[in-house]
Order: structure tokens, then C-alpha cells, then sequence
């Protein structure tokens, strides 16, 4: 019989990512997706990008591409100035790509990231010389003009298309994080990711191009990022922020997805008399000079397993060079705050079986000097220093 080999640290923090981002909401009521489609049919705004031409089935490919790059970054009243005057001078995409750059650029003044203006005019030409002059519909092929990422691929192979493929940005990740009650900055990387999957999995449950719109339509007129008007919401019955009253505070700043996160992974050496290992902190990080039991840290965003943090104290073990054995398993983790960082403490304990052998990159010190030395708040908690009443308290 063949042994199963243990998981590479790499593949096993793999793996609990995507657990934490399957854990993160409940996949959508069909019913929620079939409402946004429906609603979006009789609510959608009168917007020049969503006419068919007459004798049409669907819209025009090249148009929905003009406005799907001019929407990048840009609101909808101001491409609204901007985009049938663009049009009467490119009417074709071939127009498009014959055109002199300055007078694309020209026709951009007013919508501004000028880059658009470029990416948009390559990309005119790389549909006519590799596409035959038709804006392809699969989504890899649309990825791989110049200024179209994900979510306009998405947006045309869905909406003009009709492909089941996802949309994902702030409106729609606000919108899935209402419906879900998933309380996390707008831009948590896990939690977009989610809103990927559960925007994959929503697509298959309702015409493509009316749902996807219609996610962007909520976002854009209902579901707002304050003031929500729940009273219009066509899935407030199916919404666990609407229930729980939250819709004002989901999705969280995103400013808190940026504070800064760091592991402090330690270990607390004792010898048979209960003595204990510490070192100083360098100067130039957190807490310089202050004391602390020894500690590497791993700078965010990091995927912490059981795995990685034991070997983290193994290196700790090995670095002090004392014979010291880890004794039983993590502490119970704790998290610190401080203005600018999350520092995440995982704790581990070990022992010598002597008294204080020699250390040259730490020093032993009793029980009782615990509360003599400079600590961090973290560090008097973890060896459980209380602090001494200060003389102004009664
Ligand atoms: N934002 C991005 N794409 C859009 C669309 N098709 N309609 C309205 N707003 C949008």
C-alpha cells in the first residue's frame, strides 16, 4: 500500500483559502437571481448602449464595447455627454481603427484616463486585423484586447451574447455581500473572490445578460453605497442585511482592508526552575527595545496553517540552540491592535530539561523579573504580567 504524502505547507494554506472562501456565504435562492433579471426588464434606465436596432435581435457588439470601456472608472451621466458624439465620428469599429490616434484622443477629451482612448483604439484594430472586424464573444478572446479585463469581458460576452459568464465589481460586490450578509471591506481579497464564485454560480440561474446588467443596476440605483432604498429592492426579501439592519455598515470601509497584518509567532522556553528565554526587539521595527520571549514575524498577507506556525517554532527552537522540545500544542491565538497593524500573536510553549544552559542569542531571567522587564501590552498578557496601578489610581 502506498503512504499519502502530507500536504506541502504551500498547498495546504491553498486549500484553506479556498475553504474560507466557500465558507463565506451560502449559494444564491435561484429565486434571488430570477428576481434581479426580472426587475432589471422593467427597471432598467433608457441608456443609449442598451438600444437594439431595429431590425436587430441583440446589441451592437462594437457599441456595447465603446461603452463598456468608456464606463471603466467613469460615471454613467458623463459618458451619457460623451458617447453618441464619440460614435457619429467612429461609427464602425473599422472607422475605429483607420482613425488617426490624435483624433480618437481628441474625441476622449472630457471622459479622461486618456489610456482608455489608446487601449480602446488598439483593440479596434486587433478586431479587425485577428477578428475579421467582429468584437469576438468568448470571454478569453475579449480578455486579450488591449483595455479589457475581466469583468467588461464578462459584460459583453454576457449582454450581448447572452454567454453565462460573471461580472464582478464595487456595485456587485456590495450588492452580494448585502444579500449574504457578508461583513467585509469591499475590497477583501477573499471576499471579492467569493463574489467571483457566487457570481458564476448566480449566471447560471437567470438569462446572462439580464441578470449580470441587473446586479449593475441595483448596485447603481438601489442598493447604493449609503442610503440604501430597500423599499425598491426586488430580493429584500431574500436579504440578510436588509433583516439584520445592517445594509448602512456591509460592505465595511475599505481603508480596513489595508491596515497592515503581521504574525508574531513565539515561543515561551522554560527550564526546570521556571525560568525564561528573552531577547530584545531591534530598534527600527514595533515595540523597539522592548523585550519580548523569542519571536519571528511574517509580514501579511500571509495564509497561516497549523502546519507553517509549528514549523515557524521549530525555527525559533533551532535558532536558540538550547535542546529545547515544543510541549503541547498553540495557545489560544490573540490578535493586537495597534493604529497602523494587526499583529497576530500564535503562541507555542517548550522546555529544557536543565537548569539555564548557555544562549548566546537570549537571555534567561527568573519568574519574578517577568514584571521588571520593558514589555509590549501583547507581550504582559501572553506571560501574564499584570500591570502595576499606577500612583494617581486609588
Ligand atoms: N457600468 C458598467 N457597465 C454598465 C452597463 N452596461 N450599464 C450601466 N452601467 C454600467
Amino acid at each position: 500500500m502506498t503512504k499519502r504524502q502530507p500536504k506541502s505547507p504551500r498547498k495546504e494554506a491553498a486549500a484553506e483559502a479556498v475553504a474560507e472562501v466557500a465558507n463565506i456565504g451560502s449559494p444564491t435562492d435561484p429565486k434571488v437571481a430570477k428576481a434581479i433579471a426580472t426587475w432589471f426588464k422593467s427597471a432598467a434606465r433608457d441608456l443609449p448602449w442598451r438600444h437594439v436596432e431595429p431590425k436587430a435581435t441583440a446589441r451592437d457588439p462594437y457599441r456595447s464595447l465603446v461603452s463598456e470601456i468608456m464606463l471603466q472608472q467613469t460615471q454613467v451621466s458623463r459618458v451619457l455627454e460623451h458617447f453618441e458624439p464619440f460614435l457619429e465620428k467612429f461609427p464602425t469599429v473599422h472607422a475605429l481603427a483607420q482613425a488617426d490616434e490624435h483624433d480618437v484622443l481628441a474625441a476622449w477629451t472630457g471622459l479622461g484616463y486618456y489610456r482608455r482612448a489608446r487601449s480602446l483604439h488598439a483593440a479596434a484594430k486587433r478586431i479587425v486585423d485577428v477578428h475579421k472586424g467582429s468584437v469576438p464573444s468568448d470571454v478569453e478572446q475579449l480578455m486579450d484586447l488591449p483595455g479589457v479585463g475581466r469583468y467588461t469581458a464578462g459584460a459583453i460576452a454576457s449582454i450581448v451574447f447572452g454567454k453565462e459568464e460573471p461580472i464582478v465589481d464595487g456595485n456587485v460586490v456590495r450588492v452580494l455581500f448585502r444579500i449574504h450578509g457578508v461583513d467585509r471591506p469591499a475590497d477583501d481579497a477573499r471576499g471579492v473572490d467569493w463574489a467571483w464564485e457566487e457570481s458564476k454560480r448566480m449566471v447560471a440561474l437567470a438569462p446572462p445578460g439580464h441578470l449580470n446588467e441587473g446586479l449593475m443596476e441595483l448596485g447603481a440605483t438601489v442598493c447604493t453605497p449609503s442610503s440604501p432604498n430597500c423599499d425598491e429592492c426586488p430580493v429584500r426579501a431574500w436579504c440578510k442585511a436588509h433583516a439584520a439592519g445592517t445594509q448602512n455598515q456591509i460592505p465595511g470601509a475599505k481603508g480596513a482592508a489595508r491596515k497592515r497584518e503581521q504574525w508574531h509567532v513565539c515561543v515561551i522556553v522554560r527550564d526546570v526552575n521556571l525560568q525564561f528565554l528573552m531577547e530584545r526587539r531591534t530598534v527600527g521595527t514595533l515595540w523597539q527595545g522592548l523585550w519580548q520571549v523569542p519571536t519571528i514575524e511574517q509580514d501579511g498577507p500571509w495564509s497561516e496553517t497549523k502546519a507553517n506556525l509549528k514549523e515557524m517554532a521549530q525555527r525559533i527552537i533551532d535558532r536558540l540552540s538550547v535542546g529545547a522540545v515544543l510541549t503541547g500544542t498553540m495557545r489560544e491565538p490573540f490578535d493586537f491592535e495597534t493604529t497602523a497593524c494587526t499583529v497576530r500573536f500564535r503562541v507555542f510553549e517548550a522546555k529544557v530539561t536543565s537548569i539555564a544552559p548557555k544562549c548566546s542569542v537570549a537571555t534567561w531571567h527568573a519568574p519574578f523579573e517577568a514584571k521588571n522587564l520593558p514589555l509590549s501590552s501583547p507581550m504582559k498578557k501572553l506571560l501574564g504580567v499584570q500591570d502595576a496601578p499606577s500612583s494617581r489610581q486609588r
